[in-house]
């Protein structure tokens, strides 16, 4: 039997030496890359993160040089996978059922004041922008369901989850919660929705899991993102990560992706001085929203 013993010891040693401080020139390198591949701003305040997370993925990949896990990450294709767990690690996926219950009121109310006939008549398209493991896209499917059934139409509605992080869209996709991601969402809706499936574990139900699917889309490459003539864009808690002018960029982007009657929701707050020729700003205190003019 082959002797471990040297091998196990390298690994501990691995496992607990401490990297070294990332020069301010590694700190620049890695900085340009995240800004340039996701839009993602690590401003020098939020080095020490960056450097938590990228140590932490080092030790795992067994690499202990900066330079050297650069390269191996922006090597193509081989370094793609490991890009990806990297860009994982570095967002923020922070996201519940119903996070903003304004926001799903407003898709509510605009969805009941459309003319019958268009519901009947053609699919409601709904695009999760930055959709993180699935609640915002599964919360927008049960306000779509719940509304088409209080007006008592047979409508068809299709929802898609975008976003950078593939094992987060891993997760949207399995469509299973632990009893305290559930907490927020109402008795009558946990019923309605979600089956028990474990002492701990609620999933989705079928209805709604085929209504809802899921893509990597990075935001900034909308441009190669199939969506187009959407009836409603929903994009929250995402744009917070992106320098000012980004911002703009990306929500210019998603008022083309709406229908002429379309509306684009967006978190109270999240951008200030925009205003596109397409859209009319809803007159509302309690969100941030727009419709694309007809
Ligand atoms: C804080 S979560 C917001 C989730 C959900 N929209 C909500 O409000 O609850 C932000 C999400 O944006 C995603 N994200 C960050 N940069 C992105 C990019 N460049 N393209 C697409 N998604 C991105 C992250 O992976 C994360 O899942």
């Amino acid at each position: 039997m082959a002797d471990n013993s040297t091998s196990d010891e390298v690994k501990r040693h691995w496992t607990y030496k401490k990297l070294p401080e990332m020069t301010d020139r590694e700190f620049a390198k890695w900085q340009a890359l995240l800004d340039k591949r996701t839009g993602m701003t690590i401003t020098p305040e939020r080095k020490s993160f960056l450097q938590t997370n990228l140590s932490s993925r080092m030790r795992e990949v067994g690499c202990h040089d900066y330079e050297e896990y650069f390269n191996k990450v922006i090597d193509r294709p081989s370094g793609m996978m490991e890009w990806m767990t990297l860009v994982d690690r570095l967002t923020v996926q922070e996201t519940r059922f119903y996070r903003d219950e304004d926001a799903f009121s407003l898709v509510a109310d605009y969805l009941r004041n459309l003319p019958k006939k268009q519901l009947e008549k053609r699919p409601i398209e709904v695009w999760s922008v930055g959709c993180s493991t699935g609640e915002e896209p599964y919360t927008l499917a049960m306000v779509v369901d719940d509304c088409l059934e209080t007006l008592g139409i047979k409508g068809y509605f299709a929802i898609t989850g975008t976003d950078i992080s593939t094992p987060a869209l891993g997760k949207a996709r399995a469509a299973r919660y632990p009893m305290r991601k559930l907490i927020t969402l109402g008795e009558e809706h946990k019923q309605k929705y979600f089956t028990q499936i474990n002492q701990n574990e609620f999933e989705v139900i079928p209805e709604i899991r085929a209504r809802v699917c899921f893509s990597r889309v990075n935001v900034l490459e909308i441009k190669k993102a199939p969506m187009d003539s959407m009836n409603i864009i929903f994009c929250q808690n995402l744009l917070i990560y992106f320098k000012r002018w980004r911002r703009k960029e990306i929500l210019n982007r998603l008022a083309e992706r709406l229908q002429p009657g379309g509306l684009l929701v967006l978190g109270l707050g999240e951008i200030v001085d925009w205003k596109n020729p397409l859209l009319e700003r809803i007159n509302n205190e309690k969100n941030l929203a727009f419709i694309r003019r007809q």
